[in-house]
């Protein structure tokens, strides 16, 4: 797809990886609508780097872990933006919790409810208005190593993120018929503000290419997977070569 002109929604805008995927498809002629939860000031900071790269940008707020939060906010950017082609599911959290026995239930479900469930709500709303008005779209969906090998943060964790990469497969074959693409990508530890401080230096020693990933080489992939029209049902890895956990 040439993203020239294209009207995209980008969930966790406002964080690390959001935000430098949210500025380079800006750059590639994107118009975008930077979904934030609470950080509403990073989320208009964001809105105008889009801006002063010449697109038009929206920050809109919604829990992506509520159905009908989401709806209103797929309502509002179609509404406000003229439409929806591109999705990019970046939102998620991270409770650091290494061993089963210190993750609550409530950590579980929270977990599950917006790193997964929120991937869920944000295809299904935005799937439907692919379908019924754009006839085609893009879906990229942020995954994690930790969902191809389990990692080192927590069972809850690589859970929510392996079921992103089952819910690609199955989500890419059943809108193949649509030329609706859909996609992931799984990065290994990314210099932002998930990360607690403390864990980057131990993690930059366990990748092959002796470092954390900058947001912009996570973004990078995303890019290639959205102006691609053939490749779908794929999870690109950015790790460094960390494979293993
Ligand atoms: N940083 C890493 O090392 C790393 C590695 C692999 C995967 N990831 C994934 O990349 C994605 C982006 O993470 P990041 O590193 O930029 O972290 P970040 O904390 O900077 O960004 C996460 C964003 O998600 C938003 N968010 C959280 N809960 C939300 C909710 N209920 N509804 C809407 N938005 C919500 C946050 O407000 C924030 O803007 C996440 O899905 C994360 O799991 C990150």
């Amino acid at each position: 797809m040439d993203l020239e002109g294209k009207v995209a929604l980008v969930t966790g805008g406002s964080g690390g990886i959001g935000r430098s995927i949210c500025v380079g498809l800006a750059a590639r002629g994107c118009d975008v609508a930077v979904n934030y939860f609470s950080r509403r000031d990073e989320a208009l900071m964001v809105v105008d780097e889009v801006r002063r790269l010449g697109r038009r940008g929206m920050a809109v707020r919604a829990d992506v872990s509520k159905m009908r939060e989401v709806e209103e906010m797929v309502k509002c950017v179609v509404r406000e933006m003229g439409g929806i082609d591109v999705l990019v599911n970046c939102a998620g959290i991270l409770i650091v919790r290494p061993s089963i026995l210190e993750v609550t239930e409530e950590e579980w479900d929270r977990t599950i409810e917006v790193n997964l469930k929120g991937v869920f709500n944000c295809c299904k709303a935005v799937a439907k208005h692919f379908i019924e008005e754009r006839r085609g779209g893009k879906i990229v969906n942020i995954s994690s190593i930790a969902g191809r090998n389990g990692g080192t943060v927590g069972v809850h964790y690589a859970a929510s993120k392996a079921g992103i990469i089952g819910l690609t497969m199955s989500l890419a074959s059943e809108l193949a018929r649509y030329g609706i693409t859909v996609n992931a990508v799984a990065p290994g530890p990314v210099d932002t503000k998930l990360i607690p401080d403390e864990l980057k230096e131990k993690l930059a020693a366990m990748v092959p290419l002796g470092r954390i990933a900058r947001p912009d080489e996570v973004a990078s992939a995303v890019i290639f997977l959205l102006e691609n029209d053939h490749v779908t049902g794929a999870t690109i890895d950015v790790n460094g070569g960390r494979w293993y956990s």
